[in-house]
């Protein structure tokens, strides 16, 4: 067997798949967030282990998988969260993720002192989101816990440090702390100097498919895992996402929703989108993925279900607004809850309902969210569009490819065909298939494709239906700037 561990947001997933692809068992655990204080989002990393360590152990008695068997593991993980750690490699402070804001001003001061030579050497602007500004907000703030950080991780490779004792970092997630010169592999010591940290504490980096080191024995006896199985690097979340979904050339798009909502594009070489869409390593040796980001997808509907879902369940809550139509009623949702990365780079604006008539019922509401989201999904596109780039079909997969009146609304918006995989997994198969070349089951990861991804159902676009949403589009591509001044 081969494992897949897919570190997300709100839980950790555990699958274990066999040489033919097909899952033998599968297990999550929850994870709780702290977003107590506004744009703050922590997470403490000792969770992500124990959370971890209890799905192998409940995915053990369950299915009856003896751990033995397992020969390899690798992973996927939410991006972008800074670890900071000591000269014991203790942890100095809970993790600061992805979706945290709190940075805007060490994002404008990264600009101010190093300027456009950042995005020639990154590829990237500097984010809210992304490692670098909270590395600095921590030392600006935090300086008593700052002297004492010797070197940072990201959530997966904390995770795999935890399971193997190796320090190391994988391009396609070092990328997204935009510290690393994109094009040549190497941490920016001109991007560090400039800024005033020393580049010793960045850690060791490696590729996603290499094989750091196998399970330690302390872990072994935690867990039960065997000290033979060979643990493999692994990829950032939205890599391997593309890469269970078989994006792995130059003309495929992947729309992947989750906490977060991401448009992705393969790349086979560097390629200039002047800053608007992030640009990084791919898990796939010297290959790049570019991508868009809507901060609030899946986000914006379990936030209205937590609030007004009532006893519904998601499945059921997703089902209303089937009883709505297209353009819920006159009602337009824009998902900005908690600001927005792409086309926008505004972590103060908020959302918006518009239209509400009297009319309006709950399934309108649901309708609307699952409507914004797609919207600012085209939002993405239109960035790709206008770099000439023409897709055919859009692959769709995480938690939001799991309803077929969502994916039917993506082809209507898009007026594209939208396909899915039959045994997604969300990034999870990406996981797995890493683990899968790692060990020398095939000799690269377009072979595990071959076996492992199942097509699924596709969905084409309704011409009527397609050419309402985009007289409703115009309209949602104006809430922004209209609303902007309101959170500023
Ligand atoms: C990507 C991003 C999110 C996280 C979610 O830049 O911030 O998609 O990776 O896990």
């Amino acid at each position: 067997y081969v494992m897949g561990i897919d570190l997300g947001t709100s839980s950790v997933k555990v699958s274990v798949m066999n040489k033919e692809g097909d899952i033998v068992s599968q297990e999550s655990s929850d994870l709780s967030v702290d977003q107590e204080q506004p744009g703050y989002s922590e997470q403490d990393p000792e969770e992500w282990v124990t959370a971890t360590t209890v799905a192998i152990v409940n995915l053990a008695l369950k299915d009856h998988i003896d751990l033995n068997d397992v020969e390899g593991v690798s992973f996927s993980g939410q991006m972008h969260g800074l670890v900071l750690m000591d000269k014991h490699n203790a942890v100095l402070r809970p993790a600061i993720l992805w979706d945290d804001t709190r940075t805007t001003e060490q994002c404008k001061e990264i600009m101010d002192i190093c300027g456009d030579d950042f995005l020639k050497i990154t590829r990237n602007r500097p984010l809210e989101g992304f490692t670098l500004p909270k590395i600095l907000w921590v030392k600006e703030n935090e300086p008593k816990i700052f002297a004492q950080a010797k070197t940072f991780l990201l959530p997966k490779d904390y995770l795999r440090f935890r399971m193997t004792g190796d320090i190391s970092m994988e391009y396609s997630d070092a990328a997204g702390t935009v510290l690393l010169d994109v094009e040549n592999k190497t941490w920016s010591k001109e991007i560090c100097d400039k800024l005033g940290l020393n580049i010793d504490i960045c850690p060791k980096l490696v590729s996603s498919i290499d094989e750091v080191g196998k399970i330690s024995e302390h872990y072994s006896k935690f867990s039960g895992m065997s000290m033979n199985t060979r643990v493999i690097a692994g990829a950032a979340d939205n890599a391997a996402g593309a890469i269970g979904a078989g994006i792995m050339d130059e003309s495929k798009v992947m729309i992947s929703t989750g906490t977060s909502g991401v448009v992705l594009k393969h790349e086979d070489s560097i390629r200039d989108y002047g800053g608007k869409l992030h640009f990084f390593n791919h898990a796939i040796p010297d290959k790049y993925y570019s991508m868009g980001v809507t901060l609030a997808a899946g986000h914006s509907l379990s936030w209205l279900h937590d609030n007004f879902g009532e006893s519904m369940s998601m499945e059921e809550f997703v089902k209303l607004a089937g009883e709505s139509q297209v353009g819920a009623h006159g009602l337009l949702f824009t998902p900005y809850i908690v600001g927005e990365r792409t086309p926008y780079a505004d972590s103060k604006i908020r959302g918006s309902f518009i239209g509400v008539s009297s009319k309006n019922n709950k399934a309108d509401f649901v309708r609307a969210v699952l409507e914004g989201v797609i919207f600012s999904y085209e939002d993405i596109l239109k960035i790709y569009h206008e770099h000439g780039e023409k897709f055919d079909t859009v692959y769709s997969i995480g938690g939001g490819a799991k309803s077929p009146l969502w994916l039917q609304i993506q082809a209507n918006v898009f007026n594209t065909k939208v396909s899915t995989i039959e045994n997604e997994q969300g990034p999870g198969l990406g996981a797995a298939m890493i683990a899968a070349v790692g060990v020398k089951w095939f000799s690269d990861l377009h072979e595990c494709a071959d076996k492992f991804i199942k097509k699924g159902k596709s969905y084409w676009p309704e011409p009527e239906k397609a050419d309402r949403y985009k007289e409703l589009y115009k309209i949602y591509s104006q809430i922004y700037a209209q609303t902007k001044e309101m959170n500023h």
